[in-house]
């Protein structure tokens, strides 16, 4: 190692010396897909963030206004606009965390795999860009279909000898932000206040909000329970319905998503981590990815806690998630092979 170490030139954003001044100058963040519904006011969110030093914004269109916009935002973050395919290198170079947003919205009647073949697409440049010009990036992706493009970006990166499972991750956030407020509102308190592992995947009945470890606990009848558990797997389609065509959520991911980043910089900085579910690779069940609650350090996932105590009900549940998130992660994969 030191042999190659000595080999590499120390101005490469490579060298794990260079990364070590870069953490402690800011971080550098790219957002790809910055100019669309939640790459927005996710990007809003991370100027508001004093550990950012850099802040790149790619998207396909429009981006340079959106940049122009924050840039008169009173914040230290310099904001950067790049645009177009031939600037997403540019974009993710030497970045620290790369969130990818890009890609199609579902319509009211969609299923989220229903986008895969055009996310996949989009996806699949962003992840070769990344291999190529930031292989020590965290990756975070919240492009759906979640559970077949986190595993098509993978393989993508398996391909280009950049594949470190500690350090890619779909954002499955916006879940556990649902359970805390469905839960807070049902018990009358704060959504703050809720702690609920939700575990799984990213669609329908893959969202595995595990009640029977709730806190507080959920003293509620079984209907009810089902009813919080039914109403957070269809919680894209709820909004999706109430923007009558126009989208679906942004807002509430955007927040998701910054909570989700704002964990793995303390992780980055060397900070306890708060525990923070995310959809990675996993051999916790027969699904080769799957959520379970993560604790992060420098180098992405330091620990995977695991399955959570699981009742009757939520064995079985598991089990038809786990058969789901098979067939899911396999279209991932074979659109890699083709
Ligand atoms: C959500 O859960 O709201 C997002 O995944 C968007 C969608 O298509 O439902």
């Amino acid at each position: 190692t030191s042999l190659l170490l000595g080999k590499m030139n120390v101005f490469s954003c490579f060298h794990p010396m260079t990364r070590q001044l870069q953490l402690r100058r800011g971080f550098r963040v790219a957002v790809i897909g910055a100019a669309g519904g939640i790459g927005q006011p996710l990007s809003l969110l991370l100027m508001k963030d004093q550990r950012i030093k850099e802040l790149r914004l790619h998207d396909v269109q429009n981006v340079k206004g959106v940049a122009a916009d924050l840039s008169h935002v009173s914040s230290p973050v310099s904001v950067q606009a790049m645009q177009g395919p031939d600037q997403i290198e540019k974009a993710v170079e030497c970045c620290d965390v790369v969130v990818i947003t890009a890609g199609l919205a579902r319509k009211p009647g969609m299923t989220r795999e229903q986008l895969f073949e055009v996310n996949a697409t989009i996806v699949c440049g962003a992840v070769s860009a990344i291999a190529k010009k930031s292989p020590e990036a965290m990756i975070v992706i919240v492009t759906n279909p979640v559970n077949s493009i986190v595993p098509m970006a993978a393989e993508v990166l398996k391909r280009n000898n950049t594949y470190d499972p500690k350090r890619l991750f779909g954002v499955t956030t916006l879940d556990c932000v649902r359970a805390e407020r469905f839960i807070g509102e049902f018990l009358n308190i704060s959504p703050t206040m809720v702690k609920i592992p939700v575990i799984g995947g990213h669609a329908g009945t893959t969202i595995l909000p595990i009640m029977s470890q709730c806190k507080p606990p959920m003293k509620a009848g079984r209907e009810c329970i089902a009813s919080i558990i039914k109403r957070v797997q269809t919680g894209g389609e709820e909004i999706i319905q109430a923007k009558e065509g126009k989208g679906s959520a942004t807002l509430s991911m955007a927040f998701s998503a910054n909570r989700f980043v704002d964990v793995l910089f303390r992780g980055l900085s060397g900070e306890k981590t708060p525990i923070e579910p995310a959809y990675v690779e996993s051999s916790v069940t027969d699904a080769c990815f799957f959520a379970t609650p993560l604790s992060f350090g420098p180098k992405g996932i330091a620990t995977n806690h695991g399955l959570p105590r699981l009742d009757k009900s939520e064995e079985d549940a598991m089990k038809v998630a786990v058969k789901e998130l098979q067939r899911s992660i396999q279209l991932g994969v074979d659109f890699v092979k083709k």
